[in-house]
């Protein structure tokens, strides 16, 4: 159990996830719980301090979501966020209106009182704001901390209960000074100590599959990406020889790729793991397909496929360990029970868990994608796969455009291969968040030698982006293009022509199927 912790209270914002990653950023531990929990219960945790989060309903309205009262008697400060502002000033004696101007976006805050929440701060910050209602009356409990020019009660705090409140997100990256706000209420006000570390976080996980997991056996479908293997080596730490990993190769992987895989977790990490040669049936499956969304089809079918036959082969296995993130959380729909709108079947092992009647484990659930990489520097993992580039479940299909034949597989491997390392030779893997070749449909015309040639072309992609969710093509220097492309023209049977793609995210997306 932690020493002390920050209670976060979900009023419906989609930035629960984000105010607690804050929170650790600043070594402090915190949980997230549904905005009606009891004062009892909270009473029973190490509490250092509350923050409730915003929330898309207005505290008038009958959707409105309300909390215990007798929290405000617990004696912790308490942070409230837009809508929990809007709420903790309506308990505690103000009058919340619609506003006449609705304040979306960047706005500027200026600060009239820096005493603790806004301490250390410029006399006026930007900040990033979005509401419709705001808080119109105080009464006398309250001192006003700042005011935008549409909000006379940008951030408030009430005189004797310890509550503070803040019209605008200082969670989110818009809001600079964001972390520092949060850094005075975590420390100034809530006097946390900030001795929780991202070790703690592994300490608990494992606590957690343990005691989920009993004696029964859990499966892992290891791909080598980051998410599953630090998925895996957190769950092998946790209950050691229950593990069973399994590694399919679907024939469309990258050179090297399988070995890399055995060698890390087989050999190394002593993890009993299960490779499934299964190129055979994904070749036989894709032959003759073209069109992308069937090439993931025919893909996530013979996954299932390929994972049953060798699950089966387990007794006693009742756990699914999958390397679910927040974000794929989100963009997946799944926290609200939403399917999302799919605009690739992106998830195509998802379907796993129903389909073997599989209970699931996702420890990393609650993190981002940079927190893995740190839970996975401390698990141990090599630099090559804390910090690889993100790699498509379809593999190479989705990178030759058109029909995936033997010979296709082995140009694109090729020339893969030759980009990632002149990448990293040019010291740029770090930089750029994805690079990849892409086998196009086409060929060319050049000349080799005193011969006419008529060949294949490799369309080269290398994007940087914080999410993948947008993303801007990179600037790689012209001479790094420029060694690429010799090598993979004059070391690639089959290549005379290399492209590099300029699209950024959207209206193209990062991969070409
Ligand atoms: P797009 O191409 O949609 O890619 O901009 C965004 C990120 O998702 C990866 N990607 C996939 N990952 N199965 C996966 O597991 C898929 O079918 C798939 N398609 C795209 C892509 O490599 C990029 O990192």
């Amino acid at each position: 159990m932690n020493r002390e912790m920050i209670a976060i209270l979900d009023f419906g914002s989609q930035y629960s996830q984000l105010i607690a990653r804050r929170v650790r950023e600043q070594n402090v531990y915190s949980e997230i719980f549904r905005a009606d929990i009891s004062a009892k219960k909270l009473q029973r945790l190490p509490l250092k301090g509350l923050i409730f989060s915003g929330g898309p309903a207005s505290v008038y309205s009958k959707h409105a979501i309300d909390c215990d009262r007798k929290i405000f008697e617990l004696g912790v400060p308490i942070l409230g966020i837009c809508y929990g502002m809007q709420l903790g000033c309506k308990i505690l004696g103000g009058q919340v209106i619609s506003a006449e101007k609705r304040e979306y976006g960047r706005t500027i805050l200026s600060i009239v009182d820096k005493s603790d929440l806004l301490a250390h701060l410029p006399d006026s910050i930007s900040v990033w704001a979005s509401h419709g209602d705001q808080v119109s009356e105080l009464g006398d409990d309250f001192d006003i901390l700042a005011t935008t020019e549409t909000c006379p009660y940008a951030a408030v705090r009430h005189k004797s209960k310890g509550f503070f409140g803040v019209q605008f997100h200082p969670e989110v990256a818009h809001t600079p000074q964001g972390q520092a706000i949060l850094e005075n209420f975590l420390y100034n006000i809530c006097r946390c100590s900030g001795d929780w570390k991202m070790s703690d976080f592994v300490d608990r996980a494992t606590d957690a599959v343990r005691e989920k997991v009993g004696d029964a056996m859990v499966i892992c479908g290891l791909s080598g990406g980051v998410d599953s293997s630090v998925t895996a080596s957190l769950v092998h730490k946790a209950i050691g020889d229950q593990l069973v990993c399994i590694f399919v190769d679907n024939g469309l992987l990258r050179n090297n790729e399988r070995e890399d895989v055995v060698a890390t977790f087989g050999d190394h990490f002593h993890i009993d793991l299960r490779v499934v040669d299964w190129s055979r049936q994904f070749l036989k499956g894709l032959a003759g397909v073209t069109d992308p969304q069937r090439k993931r089809m025919v893909i996530g079918a013979e996954f299932i496929e390929a994972f049953k036959s060798e699950a089966s082969k387990i007794p006693n296995a009742k756990f699914l360990a999958q390397g679910t993130l927040y974000p794929d959380v989100i963009e997946s729909g799944s926290k609200d029970g939403n399917p999302a709108a799919n605009i690739k079947l992106h998830h195509n092992v998802g379907a796993l868990p129903k389909q073997l009647g599989f209970e699931l484990i996702e420890p990393l659930r609650d993190l981002f994608k940079d927190e893995v990489r740190t839970v996975g520097e401390y698990l141990g993992l090599p630099e090559a796969i804390v910090w690889r580039h993100p790699f498509p479940g379809p593999g190479l299909a989705v990178r030759i455009v058109g029909e995936v034949t033997l010979q296709r597989l082995e140009i694109l491997r090729a020339a893969d291969e030759i980009l990632i390392d002149e990448i990293k030779s040019a010291g740029l893997y770090r930089k750029i968040s994805q690079a990849l070749a892409v086998l196009l449909p086409v060929s060319t015309v050049g000349v080799m030698g005193d011969e006419r040639s008529y060949e294949n072309v490799i369309a080269v992609r290398a994007v940087e982006t914080p999410d993948f969710m947008t993303a801007d093509f990179s600037q790689i220097p012209y001479e790094v293009l420029g060694v690429i492309s010799n090598r993979i023209i004059n070391e690639v049977r089959g290549v005379n022509r290399v492209v590099y793609d300029i699209s950024s995210k959207p209206p193209a997306t990062i991969e070409w199927e």
